[in-house]
């Protein structure tokens, strides 16, 4: 039988085309009472009920450039509408309208879409990522921040990270002098900085849980990436989909390892002793339900489980992929890695590893890491977030229930604000004293406002002290010794880096 992915491809066809347009022109125009707004322009002719979507299926290249191109019109300069199916959605192409609409006007862009896709995923929306903005999610966020300053902060995040980093190059060591793929023992140090912050558990490079976890990575990035089609339209989610069939097989992997991961802490929940992000959110629940009987069900063991699988899936995959990323540039720039051993080798001089403490004193560094996580932009059209009512951004009408998309990839490349945009340049976040000048304008790596990431802090300090640990030890390049040029999975959701095989020496 023909996916819906397949018929999507095929609808093409004139008659199936008439049909749907006729249906969708007799729903839309005889809507009673339908309010009508100024809305943004619209760069595509718009079809009533599917939308843009054959647009945007044609498109030749990734639709965060292709927005980016749309952008250096002059119609649709810093923000344009389109629809995906009968959803209307706003592209924000320019810092200026992004900080109207998640700065000035956080509370009307602090909603999330619901999606075939989240709900599924979520148990419902009971996580903090697509969670709707309401009293659930708030409770559910502070609870979970208050959890990550306990377990992500300070020494415990020191002792995490230097035990973690000090596994992977152990790892490395034993591969001697040819070339390997980087991916898998970043993703062992960066998997021992999440689970030990979630569960209080740190794994071997051997252990079977790790392995099959970074099997089913790549495919539940993929499945994730790609969304579902019931997400274009609800009919279309009761047509058989093999996006669909993936999607489910992943999520059971996924869930089967943090339901094993949820039931070790509550088995060994000592309220005196929480020594994990999930014990610190059962204790919450615990003293939360002691306090008020009407909060029993409010947080969960389901939104215990499913907020913790947040902040373990969404640190893992940003940071792996910038820790990557922060590499190859070192090997695309020999004379920037140079630099940075140098800043790294005074800065701890005899100090055996580096703690918190040592960051100030590598803004080099840390000027190649905001470099990275600017041409890096992991979520190029960040997270969907949806407004709670009707509101406004530069002088156009925005309904109620509007997804909105901030083109971050365009962002953190807009020649205004960046000269030469794609090129490693770490020195343009230094001022002319050598000062890491932390406010560059156009720059939003971890978004804005109310859904702004919850992880920025321990990103950074995490990425602060991986990244010396290993450029200490290390000496990353390119085998063959040629030019080394990076490249992205095709995915639509994040933008993850091709494997490559790299050199990695030891630094005497
Ligand atoms: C380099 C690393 C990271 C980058 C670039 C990054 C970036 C982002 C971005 C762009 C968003 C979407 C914000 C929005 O919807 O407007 C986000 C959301 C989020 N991030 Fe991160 N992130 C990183 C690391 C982390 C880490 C380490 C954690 C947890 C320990 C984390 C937890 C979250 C959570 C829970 C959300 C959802 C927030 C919400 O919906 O309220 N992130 N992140």
């Amino acid at each position: 039988m023909e996916t819906v992915e397949q018929l999507l491809e095929n609808l093409n066809s004139w008659a199936v085309g008439a049909v749907v347009v006729a249906t969708g022109a007799a729903l839309w125009w005889f809507q009673p009472g339908q309010k009508k707004y100024n809305l943004p322009p619209s760069p595509y002719w718009t079809l009533p009920l599917v939308g843009n979507i054959f647009q945007l299926m044609r498109m030749k290249k990734y639709s965060y450039e292709t927005f980016r191109d749309l952008s250096k019109t002059k119609e649709y300069n810093k923000l344009f509408m389109i629809h995906l199916g009968p959803k209307p959605v706003l592209v924000l192409n320019h810092i200026d309208v992004v900080l109207e609409a998640l700065v000035t006007k956080m509370n009307d862009f602090a909603g999330r879409p619901k999606s075939t896709q989240g709900m599924l995923m979520t148990e419902g929306s009971k996580d903090l990522l697509f969670g709707d903005y309401g009293p659930v999610w708030k409770f559910h966020r502070k609870v979970a921040y208050s959890a990550m300053r306990k377990f992500a902060f300070g020494e415990k995040l020191e002792g995490l990270v230097q035990n973690s980093v000090s596994k992977s190059i152990a790892e490395i060591q034993k591969k001697g002098d040819v070339p390997i793929d980087i991916r898998p023992v970043i993703m062992l140090l960066v998997f021992n900085i999440s689970c030990g912050m979630a569960y209080g558990k740190e794994y071997a490079f051997d252990d079977p849980d790790f392995q099959h976890f970074v099997n089913i990575t790549a495919d539940f990035v993929d499945a994730l990436g790609n969304g579902l089609p019931g997400d274009i339209h609800p009919w279309l989610h009761y047509l058989p989909s093999s996006r669909y069939n993936k999607l489910m097989t992943v999520k059971d992997q996924v869930f089967k390892f943090m339901r094993e991961r949820h039931a070790e802490c509550k088995e060994n929940f000592d309220p005196n002793d929480p020594r994990s992000i999930t014990d610190c959110m059962l204790q919450a629940q615990k003293e939360a339900e002691e306090e008020d009987k009407e909060m029993k069900g409010v947080l969960t063991d389901t939104h215990i489980m499913m907020g913790t699988r947040d902040l373990f899936g969404a640190g893992n995959d940003s940071i792996t992929t910038m820790l990557i990323q922060f590499i190859a540039h070192m090997i695309q720039h020999p004379d920037i890695q140079e630099r940075v051993h140098r800043e790294i080798d005074a800065a701890l001089g005899g100090a055996q590893l580096p703690t918190l403490s040592h960051r100030s004193k590598m803004v080099f560094t840390e000027a190649c890491l905001c470099e990275t996580l600017r041409l890096g932009t992991h979520l190029p059209l960040s997270f969907p977030v949806q407004t709670t009512c009707d509101t406004s951004v530069a002088g156009f009408d925005i309904p109620k229930d509007t997804m909105v998309l901030v083109n971050m990839w365009a962002i953190h490349r807009d020649p205004d604000f960046w000269s030469d945009p794609h090129s490693f340049n770490p020195d343009r976040f230094l001022d002319d004293a050598g000062n890491l000048d932390h406010k560059p304008p156009s720059y939003l790596p971890f978004s804005m406002g109310r859904r702004v990431c919850l992880g920025r802090s321990v990103a950074l300090s995490s990425l602060m002290l991986a990244i010396p640990q290993l450029m200490r030890q290390f000496r990353f390049s390119s085998p063959s010794g040629e030019e080394f040029k990076l490249e992205f999975e095709e995915s639509s959701f994040a933008r993850i880096p091709k494997s490559y095989e790299f050199l990695v020496a030891a630094r005497t």
